[in-house]
This record gives structure tokens, C-alpha cells and sequence, in this order.
């Protein structure tokens, strides 16, 4: 068996799932199920309205037209009293999305979704090893997608991976495969090998913000494997070589991260404590989520504040790692939110939201001194007080 065989095979028995099949992204994965679930022109998809872009173009590159449902703003996912309104005759699928880590409230959209008989499908790009209820989010839907880019719970450089328990579905996603996945050049693998050996070597809390700049300013320059192409925001026009499977590198790289997945987990929840408690004791909100149902791993700790722009700014030059995700509705700020069908106002919550998270590290190089240099910085702060 090959590299991306291994890990499509470990990655499916870490979920305990018959079908894992990884691609060239997360956007891909996803495309995947959508093609293979029979989305076409004139059906509808739900998602919410707090989202990356490239979680929409799939959508659109098939035809079928996004619809948005706001958050709930606690947990930052869809919420489900306002689903059922969204729902129409045209609708065939829900995209359960599970932010920061937080799990969707899957027993209200799952009973949804059966009453008015319509696909679940996850997306656990955000999330991985969370559960609702005891059940791992990833396992609810009908399908689910993973996305291994920088900012993820494990990181392969790009990648990502769909899984599905439903054989039949799975048999489909493989005839597609067989039949349309293209392969990454060998220049997209020598670079994208490059930019691990960097992240590996160079790419800590403190240098991050310096890194990121750099990243895109090369991205735009055409000389590192960017996240996503200035051709991706033109819904209109899927890059013939949009459908790319994963690369040997990815897959090599993947194995190693799935493999020290429980020590990322443990490290996840423990400074995500570490930030509950510090930001406790300096009397700022801390995360709000049912603690009876969700057991979240987060990927990033989401905190509002009200001057998100200056924090962005001082965090820069102060050396810490804050992220900005998601800046608008459909992240990044760039998008034009009008093209993916999105209006202002469709979504309050989540436009009050963009304006105000933003998110403090978690990943395995933030270290409890880490947090606490972060916790220091960001109370300098006013928080957003619900
Ligand atoms: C919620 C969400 N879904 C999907 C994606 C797409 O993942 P990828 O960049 O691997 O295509 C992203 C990307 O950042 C995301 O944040």
C-alpha cells in the first residue's frame, strides 16, 4: 500500500469508519461528497452563515445555491431554531459545521434534517476528536471532511480527507475518484515539501505573525503553495485541476501528525483550561458551552473584544499569535460576500461575531508560558460583555 492508502486506512480506523479518502485540501473533500451525494443546478445547501469561502465554492462550482442560517453565538454554529425556516422543497443538504472546536447541537439538526428528510453532512475542518453526547463529531452525518492546512488541528501543509460508514456513498466517492482526481504536480510537491521543513523549523507563537506576512506576500508572488489562489474567489470558475488528490508528502506527514493526534488532543484541552481559568481571574468571559452534552476540543480559543483591528495590529509587532479568523461571513475579508449569494444583515450574529473574535492559540507549540503572555495581551483589551 502507498502513503496516502495508509493514512486514508488509519484515518479510518481512528473514526471507525469503512471510507476515508484524502485529497489536495479540505475544499476538495468536500466537493467530493457533494458530486457523489448527486448535488446539482437548482438544489439548495445550508450552511452557516460564519464560514471559510472555500467551504462555499464547492457549492457553486456544482451549480447549487448556498444558503446561510446564522450562528448561535456562544458555540459560533448554526443555530438551529432558525433552520427550519431555511429549509425549502429545493434543499437536500445541511452542513453541520463544528467551529472552533465547539460541536454543533447535533440532536436538534439531525432531528431536523429526518423530519424533513434531508442529508447531514460535517464539516470538521475546525475539529477533530470533539463529541456531542459521547459520539465523536465526524460520525453523525451521512458524510464528513477534514481539512490538514496550517491552522488546523494537525497540519500536513494542505490536505484533507472525507469519510463516510455508508458504503454505497463511499463507492460512489471512489468511481469519482478514479474517473476525475488529478494529481499535484511536481513542483506544488517540492514546494509544499519546503514550506513543512520551514513550519517545522521556524513557525512558533512568536514568529507567526511575521511568518504570515511573508507566506502571503510569496502566495501572491506564485513562489509557496498559498492556501487559496486569487482564481478561487471567481465562484464561476472551477481550476481544472481543482480536484487533486493528496500527495505522498501530505500523506507521510499525516501518519505522523494521526499518530501523536491523542498527546494534540490532551494539550488542546489542558491549555484551553489554562486560558478558562486565567481569563476567569482577570474577570473576562471564558468559553459558554453545555457542558452536559459537548465535550469540545478546540482548535483556537474565540474571545470577543471590542477594538479587534488595534489587537490585530499590536499583536504583530508584539510577537503574539492571534488569529482573525473568521473576518466576515465567508472569511477571508476579500470575498465578495455578494457573488457567494450572501447579503448583509442575512446573518447578525455571525456579522457581529467577524467584528469581534478573535482567537488565541492552542496548537502544540503554545505553551502554558504561551497562554499566559497571550492572556496578558489580549486583557490589555476591552472584552465584549454579553
Ligand atoms: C470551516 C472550514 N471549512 C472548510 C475549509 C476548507 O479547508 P481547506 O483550506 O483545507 O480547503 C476551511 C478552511 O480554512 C474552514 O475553515
Amino acid at each position: 500500500m502507498n502513503n496516502v492508502a495508509i493514512f486514508e486506512t488509519h484515518f479510518a480506523n481512528w473514526f471507525k469508519t469503512s471510507n476515508a479518502f484524502a485529497f489536495w485540501k479540505g475544499r476538495v473533500a468536500m466537493y467530493a461528497i457533494l458530486k457523489a451525494l448527486g448535488i446539482k443546478g437548482g438544489d439548495e445547501i445550508i450552511l452557516p452563515g460564519y464560514t471559510c469561502v472555500m467551504d462555499v465554492n464547492p457549492i457553486k462550482y456544482l451549480g447549487a445555491k448556498p444558503v446561510y442560517v446564522d450562528i448561535e453565538p456562544s458555540t459560533f454554529n448554526i443555530n438551529p431554531a432558525l433552520l427550519e425556516s431555511k429549509i425549502t422543497p429545493k434543499t437536500k443538504i445541511i452542513v453541520a459545521q463544528h467551529t472552533y472546536g465547539y460541536p454543533c447541537d447535533m440532536d436538534a439538526v439531525m432531528a431536523i434534517a429526518a423530519k424533513r428528510g434531508i442529508v447531514v453532512i460535517e464539516d470538521c475542518c475546525l475539529s477533530f476528536g470533539s463529541r456531542y453526547k459521547g459520539k465523536t463529531v465526524g460520525t453523525f452525518g451521512k458524510a464528513a471532511y477534514f481539512s490538514f492546512q496550517w491552522n488546523k488541528p494537525f497540519t500536513t501543509g494542505l490536505g484533507g480527507m472525507a469519510i463516510t460508514n455508508d458504503d454505497v456513498l463511499g463507492e460512489r466517492i471512489e468511481q469519482i475518484c478514479k474517473s476525475q482526481l488529478v494529481q499535484s504536480s511536481i513542483k506544488e510537491k517540492l514546494m509544499l515539501a519546503a514550506q513543512l521543513a520551514v513550519y517545522r523549523m521556524f513557525i512558533y507563537p512568536r514568529t507567526t505573525a511575521l511568518a504570515q506576512n511573508i507566506f502571503r506576500y510569496l502566495t501572491k508572488k506564485g513562489a509557496v503553495v498559498g492556501s487559496s489562489s486569487a482564481a478561487e474567489y471567481n465562484p464561476q470558475q472551477m481550476a481544472a485541476d481543482f480536484f487533486k488528490g493528496m500527495s505522498s508528502i501530505q500523506a507521510r506527514s499525516g501518519l505522523w501528525q494521526l499518530a501523536k493526534v491523542e498527546s494534540n488532543i490532551a494539550h488542546r484541552r489542558q491549555m484551553a483550561e489554562v486560558y478558562d481559568k486565567l481569563l476567569a481571574e482577570k474577570g473576562w468571559p471564558t468559553r459558554k458551552y453545555d457542558k452536559s452534552v459537548m465535550d469540545p476540543v478546540m482548535v483556537r480559543y474565540p474571545v470577543r473584544i471590542k477594538e479587534k483591528a488595534k489587537a490585530l495590529e499590536d499583536a504583530a509587532t508584539a510577537g503574539i499569535e492571534l488569529g482573525s479568523w473568521f473576518e466576515c461571513p465567508l472569511h477571508p475579508i476579500e470575498t465578495p460576500l455578494e457573488v457567494y449569494d450572501y447579503r448583509i444583515g442575512m446573518c447578525p450574529e455571525a456579522e457581529k461575531a467577524s467584528q469581534e473574535v478573535v482567537n488565541l492559540p492552542l496548537h502544540p507549540r503554545a505553551t502554558k508560558k504561551t497562554v499566559r503572555r497571550t492572556v496578558e495581551f489580549i486583557t490589555g483589551f476591552t472584552p465584549v460583555i454579553d
